[in-house]
């Protein structure tokens, strides 16, 4: 039996492999249950006492040293495994992908710089409203036919909680506090309950100005969106002031700008007018000012308003209002900007 033992011992000094399955097979041939040197454990019990000190003591060397070979072969394949997969410092590092501002931020940003170089600070208010600074206090009595121009979504069944459906709710909370000068824009999310299609959505988002002080004319809301106009389109547009209807404002009016993609010539996206409508606007109705506690004797002011979606969509020729609200990246990762 010791010569079985010192053959295996010279074996398994020489044992090598190839790959990770190749040392498993090793340590299956000698170590397992059936394995070679477990074998020589079941014989020992079948020799003579007196050889059994003598031959314990070699065996249980033999079994050391297979062990120690086999696991040092498994060993070597592990090392070589982690380095294949952690360690290979010459290996390119994965980038993080760098994000970029949702494309309605950046041209809100835009906004909010250009009039900021007009002196205009910028307030918010709240998404759930009232009816009382959504319709009421801009001269939106009860029943008036306008409020039907806005198709409101209530909250629940109390009909005095409503999601704005514009950012002109802003106006009121700021004349509640301040009295004039007031010289700020409002950007935020406004809510209609209208179907959605390529061109309307019913979440969007407006810019809202107000300016009121002493002496302040419709020369100073034309000047004021003018200078918009160009700072935002370029400096070869133009604009035109249409005539129109806001409870809040008298005289109203809709802006249009030169078309942006055709300069006025006549394109499919200005069907063929060579304008494009961007804002409504108008000088704040003295009633609006009397009922938020503003001297309409000793103040005038404008009011304008702006859908951000809009203004996108002609600067960067965005033909589908919803893709600014599935955030697919592809999409996204165009816009990328200072703002
Ligand atoms: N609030 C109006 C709208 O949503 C826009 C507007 C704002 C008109 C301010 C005049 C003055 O259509």
């Amino acid at each position: 039996m010791l010569d079985k033992i010192n053959q295996l011992v010279e074996e398994i000094k020489e044992l090598k492999a190839a790959s990770a399955e190749e040392a498993e097979q090793l340590r299956i041939k000698y170590l397992s249950k059936k394995g070679q040197v477990s074998q020589l454990f079941d014989e020992f019990k079948t020799i003579a006492n007196e050889q059994k000190r003598e031959v314990g003591k070699e065996l249980n060397i033999l079994k050391n040293k297979a062990q120690d070979k086999i696991n040092q072969i498994k060993e070597e394949f592990a090392a070589s495994a982690q380095s294949q997969v952690g360690l290979d410092l010459t290996l390119p590092g994965t980038s993080a992908p760098l994000g970029s501002r949702h494309p309605l931020s950046v041209v809100k940003n835009e906004i909010a710089d250009i009039f900021g170089r007009l002196g205009f600070t910028i307030a918010e208010g709240p998404e759930i409203e009232d009816d009382h600074h959504v319709f009421e206090a801009l001269n939106f009595p009860p029943e008036h036919p306008a409020r039907d121009m806005q198709d409101t979504f209530f909250i629940a069944t109390n009909p005095d909680v409503l999601l704005r459906t514009h950012t002109s709710s802003v106006q009121v909370r700021v004349m509640e506090k301040q009295q004039p000068p007031i010289r700020s824009i409002f950007p935020g999310r406004v809510f209609r309950n209208e179907a959605i299609s390529a061109r309307a959505h019913c979440i969007f988002h407006q810019v809202e100005g107000l300016f009121i002080d002493k002496n302040v004319s419709f020369a100073d809301l034309k000047q004021t969106l003018l200078y918009f106009s160009k700072e935002m389109f370029g400096q070869d547009t133009k604009i035109r002031l249409r005539p129109s209807y806001f409870p809040f404002t008298e005289p109203s009016a809709e802006m249009d700008i030169s078309c942006t993609l055709c300069g006025g010539k006549g394109c499919n996206v200005c069907k063929y007018t060579g304008w494009v409508e961007i804002l409504g606007c108008g000088m704040v109705d003295p009633a609006v000012l009397k009922s938020n506690n503003i001297d309409s004797e000793a103040y005038t002011g404008f009011a304008f308003g702006m859908g951000i979606e809009r203004i996108t969509m002609l600067k960067y020729q965005i033909k589908d209002i919803r893709l600014f609200f599935e955030n697919d990246v592809r999409f996204l990762e165009q816009f990328k900007s200072a703002h």
